[in-house]
C-alpha cells in the first residue's frame, strides 16, 4: 500500500497536541506525580511532544501490547509483550495512546490497569476513528476525530513502516 494524500499537517497535529495539554493541564495537581505510560511503538511521537507541555510531574512508562490479526484489523485479542515496570495501585495514571480505532486494545488496556487499581485512570488519544468503535470506551482527551481510512505517519506505522512521517498521510484504501 501506497501513501495517498496527506490528511494533517505538522501545524495541525501541533495545535492539537497544545489543546490536549491545556486539557489535561486542568486536571492534574501540580504536585502530586502522574504514571505516564505510552503504548508503544506508536504513541511515543505524540506522548514526546504533549510530555514537554505538561506542568506536572510525571513517571514515564511503557507498555507494549500486540493484538493478533493482521496489519490493517484489530482482533480484539491482545498480548501483553512489555508491562509497566512500576505498581500502579493508588497511582494517577494517564495511558498515552497514538489511534483508537475499534477501541478493543484500549478497553483491554483499560481492564488490566484498573484491575491493579490505581488511584484514576485517564486515557488520552491523538486521533479517534469513532466510527469504528466495537466497544463502549470512555476517552478523556482526544486529539483529532478522523474519518475510516488507514492512517500512518507521527508515530504510526502499516508494517513498520511509515512511523518517521512529521505528518499524518492516508495509506491507501482498506482491504476490507
Ligand atoms: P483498536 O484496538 O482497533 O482500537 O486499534 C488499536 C491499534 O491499532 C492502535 O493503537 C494502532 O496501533 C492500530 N491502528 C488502528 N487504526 C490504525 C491506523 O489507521 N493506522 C495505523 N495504526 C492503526
Ligand atoms: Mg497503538
Amino acid at each position: 500500500m501506497e501513501l495517498k494524500e496527506k490528511l494533517i499537517n505538522e501545524i495541525e497535529i501541533s495545535i492539537a497536541i497544545e489543546n490536549i495539554a491545556k486539557d489535561i493541564n486542568k486536571i492534574y495537581s501540580q504536585n502530586t506525580e502522574v504514571i505516564f505510560i505510552v503504548v508503544l511503538k506508536g504513541g511515543i511521537i505524540f506522548a514526546s511532544d504533549l510530555m514537554r507541555k505538561l506542568n506536572f510531574p510525571i513517571r514515564l512508562d511503557f507498555i507494549l501490547a500486540s493484538s493478533y490479526g493482521n496489519s490493517t484489523k484489530s482482533s480484539g485479542i491482545v498480548k501483553i509483550i512489555k508491562d509497566v515496570d512500576v505498581s500502579i495501585e493508588g497511582r494517577d495514571v494517564l495511558l498515552i495512546e497514538d489511534i483508537v480505532d475499534t477501541g478493543l486494545t484500549l478497553s483491554y488496556l483499560k481492564r488490566l490497569l484498573l484491575n491493579r487499581k490505581p488511584k484514576s485512570l485517564k486515557i488520552c488519544t491523538l486521533l479517534d476513528k469513532p466510527s469504528r468503535r466495537k466497544t463502549k470506551l470512555t476517552i478523556d482527551f482526544i486529539g483529532i476525530k478522523i474519518p475510516d481510512s488507514f492512517v500512518v505517519g507521527f508515530g504510526l506505522d502499516w508494517n513498520e513502516k511509515y512511523r518517521q512521517l512529521p505528518y499524518i498521510g492516508i495509506l491507501g484504501n482498506k482491504e476490507s
